[in-house]
């Protein structure tokens, strides 16, 4: 049975991709795809290793690649396949290869420390205003009329957030002020992007600077009235 080998070689490699790649899954998490490619590679150097034991098997395995690959008394169709087979790979590997090293117009990843670290003198600060109604009444109507636009309904869909890379920080998510102290607000609101810290890089956040708009007493009615409206509570340590 010449070629044997060669095939039940290839059903083996296939059938353990379908494994891994579609029947585990249904019963675990999906496996990742360095892990796949890791499993497969050591499925194919036990073939080869298998493969190479004797004389006889090592024919029996490359043999018919390379009768094909040399075209020995090929007809019709496997000489086309052959053809295809040997023009198509180079043409693969060239196509692989410009794709690896092409420029791209895409932009590189950027890793942004989304919540760094405030400076020493805004750590532990606590709003020195009682969440009135009042008091949060008047937050919402500055927060209307400043913030909206890039923060919207406390949901970061202002008008003007789509032109905005990061975009403009969305308050109803539970990632941004319910997980933030007021005094960390209190940093940011004041200071804004151009405030942020070293690991705050690349430093693009269109988020304004508020401390020569706005008094303290402003923003820390504001931060009340943000937390109000995005139906949210600042952390706390107790
Ligand atoms: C020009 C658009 C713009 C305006 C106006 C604006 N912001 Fe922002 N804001 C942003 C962007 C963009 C971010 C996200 C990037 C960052 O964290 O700096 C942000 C982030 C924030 C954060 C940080 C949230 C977090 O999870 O770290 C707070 C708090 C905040 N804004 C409050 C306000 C308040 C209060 C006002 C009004 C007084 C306001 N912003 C007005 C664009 C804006």
């Amino acid at each position: 049975m010449k070629g044997g080998v060669l095939v039940r070689s290839i059903i083996l490699v296939v059938g353990i991709y379908i494994f891994l790649k579609f029947v585990l899954p249904l019963v675990t998490a999906p496996l990742p795809a360095s892990l796949i490619f890791l499993y497969l590679t050591l499925t194919l150097s036990g073939i080869l290793i298998f493969a190479t034991l004797s004389g006889e098997s090592t024919e029996a395995f490359w043999g018919p690649i390379f009768r094909f690959l040399r075209g020995d008394g090929q007809e019709g169709a496997m000489k086309l396949a052959r053809l295809a087979v040997l023009l198509l790979f180079p043409l693969l590997v060239g196509w692989q290869t410009y794709n690896s090293t092409a420029p791209s117009d895409q932009p590189p990843g950027e890793n942004r420390t989304i919540h760094p670290a405030p400076p020493g003198e805004f750590v532990g600060l606590s709003n020195p205003f009682q969440p009135t109604p009042e008091n949060i009444a008047y937050g919402k109507g500055r927060y209307f009329s400043l913030c909206f636009p890039c923060h919207g309904n406390f949901d970061g869909k202002g008008p003007a957030a789509k032109g905005f890379n990061p975009p403009p920080a969305n308050f109803s998510d539970p990632t941004t002020i319910a997980m933030l102290q007021e005094s960390y607000l209190f940093w940011r609101i004041k200071k804004g992007g151009v405030g942020l810290s070293i690991e705050g890089m690349p430093w693009k956040s269109a988020m304004p600077r508020w401390e020569h708009e706005l008094s303290d007493e402003d923003i820390w009615k504001i931060i009340m009235g943000e937390y109000d409206g995005a139906h949210q509570k600042p952390r706390t340590w107790e």
